[in-house]
């Protein structure tokens, strides 16, 4: 019998890695072409990031997302990869009210997508949250730092746990380590406290803006290829696809217009 899944990265495989102090990459996918790219890239997980809203859905932030939208997204995702583990984000208004709401979320994106994992933002209050879904069996991702659906809350896009506010985090890191998540993100958190919560934890660590010593590194894609039309400070862009894409319509628009395209190449008798 085949069953395309049990091949794919498992949350083990992920313990595995930290154990043997092998570092992965994360990357965020929102679509098919993306996810077989990375996929055969040999990208290990998949996040179906509630970023999508504000690099693929056309919002300003990440807060208007609904479950609705990423369902389609995370399907795609799955269906057009073969090895990688897909993580879905829980978006803003899909757990936040009680466990059973969460659960309910989660029982959406693992039948609805079929994904390997989910990923909620917060610290010790979504705990109640996190037990629930993993006591029906859906593996949770954590995300502590600068989380972006609280941005109105966090008074803007700031780096979290400097000074005394580090021991918040790491109290935080540890209550959702006990509660059984298999990973948590660490984004925009003082280099040295993500190196000390990194140390301190037994399940790996994913840091963006996190600094070096994290388990892993999660980007953006759109960040990662530079199409972003703002690049924050916590990203690296390893191309400039934005000028490559805006180049290659540029000369497709005047070959048009020249009546160069298309040539005998593209047409048939
Ligand atoms: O939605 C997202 O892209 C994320 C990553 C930044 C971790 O949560």
């Amino acid at each position: 019998m085949s069953n395309a899944h049990t091949s794919r990265i498992s949350i083990t495989d992920l313990a595995a890695k930290k154990e043997a102090g092998q570092k992965w990459a994360m990357l965020t996918c929102y679509e098919q072409i993306t996810a077989e790219i990375f996929d055969e890239a040999g990208i290990p997980v998949l996040l179906v990031g509630d970023s999508a809203g504000n690099n693929f859905l056309g919002f300003e932030n990440t807060i208007p997302v609904s479950v609705d939208e990423l369902i389609p997204l995370a399907r795609a995702v799955v269906t057009a990869s073969q090895k990688a583990m897909v993580v879905a984000d829980f978006p803003f208004g899909s757990y936040e009210s009680s466990p059973d709401q969460a659960l309910a979320t989660g029982i959406r994106f693992f039948k609805e997508a079929k994904v390997g994992a989910v990923k909620l933002e917060g610290g010790a209050k979504v705990v109640p949250q996190i037990e629930k879904l993993i006591a029906a069996g859906i593996p949770v991702m954590g995300h502590l730092g600068l989380t972006p659906q609280s941005v109105h809350a966090l008074g803007g896009f700031k780096v979290q746990g400097r000074g005394e506010d580090g021991q918040r985090i790491i109290n935080d890191a540890k209550a959702l380590q006990a509660a059984g998540v298999f990973a948590i993100v660490l984004e925009a958190v003082p280099a040295e406290l993500a190196a000390q919560i990194t140390k301190e934890l037994l399940i790996p660590t994913i840091g963006i803006g996190a600094g070096v010593n994290c388990d892993a590194q999660v980007l953006v894609w759109t960040d990662l290829m530079g199409m972003s039309a703002k690049m924050p400070k916590l990203a690296k862009a390893y191309r400039n696809l934005r000028k490559e894409m805006s180049d290659a319509v540029g000369e497709f628009a005047q070959d048009v217009a020249a009546g160069r395209f298309p040539t005998a190449d593209q047409s048939f008798n």
